[in-house]
């Protein structure tokens, strides 16, 4: 299914750690609601019960984690969050708001952990049933800039985060690749503006999709 296919709207948030994703989703959820909108705002990994257990192994287990482990564990995280909770929200016409898709999978395993981008790709659309949404927003930012933005926030790093800057650099990279491959599907937002401005090209986007 895409997600063209559902009564409701599905908007997904990417870019790098420190990005600002979490605040356009909020800003995004206020917005939408006060037009009258169900919002159900979520995130991967970790929007459901088994989420927040893969969640827990991807982002702070202390021992290895192999690659392809951990691009399996994304992906069941996914399948899981999907079926019983996006799919039947976006069925009753609900607008989701979701924090990172398989485009992070994209981008994370396939170019940080240097695992075929293809075989991820088909690998969460499989887990997923081949469910894209209507409008994907990608934050983009410097991955020093975004370094020191998490710096200043003075939060212990995840496993992930605590990866070195080419790491970053190739996730960065690579999400930009996706936004040039499907453009009907993206909106690149310059994530160095101020946050209303980017609100602003964020909610210009999805009023054409309402
Ligand atoms: P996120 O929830 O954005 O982190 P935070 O709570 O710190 O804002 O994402 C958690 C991490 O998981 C992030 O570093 C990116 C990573 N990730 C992947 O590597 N692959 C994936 O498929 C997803 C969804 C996230």
């Amino acid at each position: 299914m895409s997600a063209a296919d559902a009564p409701g709207l599905w908007v997904t948030f990417e870019g790098g750690d420190g990005s600002g994703k979490t605040t356009q989703a909020a800003l995004l959820e206020e917005w939408l609601a006060g037009r009258g909108r169900t919002v159900l705002r979520t995130r991967e990994p970790g929007g459901t019960e088994v989420g927040m257990l893969v969640r827990d192994i991807v982002l702070h287990h202390r021992g290895e984690v192999v690659s392809r482990a951990e691009a399996l564990l994304y992906a069941a995280d996914r399948a899981q969050h999907i079926e019983t909770l996006v799919r039947p929200a976006l069925a009753r016409g609900e607008a989701v708001i979701q924090d990172r898709y398989l485009d992070s999978s994209v981008a994370y395993q396939g170019a940080g952990r240097v695992i075929d981008a293809d075989e991820i790709r088909r690998l969460s659309l499989w887990a997923t049933g081949g469910a894209l949404p209507d409008l994907t927003v990608l934050l983009d930012l410097d991955p020093a800039d975004a370094r020191r933005r998490l710096d200043a926030a003075d939060k212990p790093f995840d496993r992930l985060e605590a990866e070195r800057e080419d790491f970053h650099e190739r996730v960065r990279a690579a999400f930009l690749r996706l936004a040039d491959a499907e453009p009907d599907r993206f909106l690149v937002v310059d994530a160095a503006l101020p946050a209303a401005r980017a609100a602003e090209a964020i909610r210009k986007r999805v009023e054409q999709l309402l």
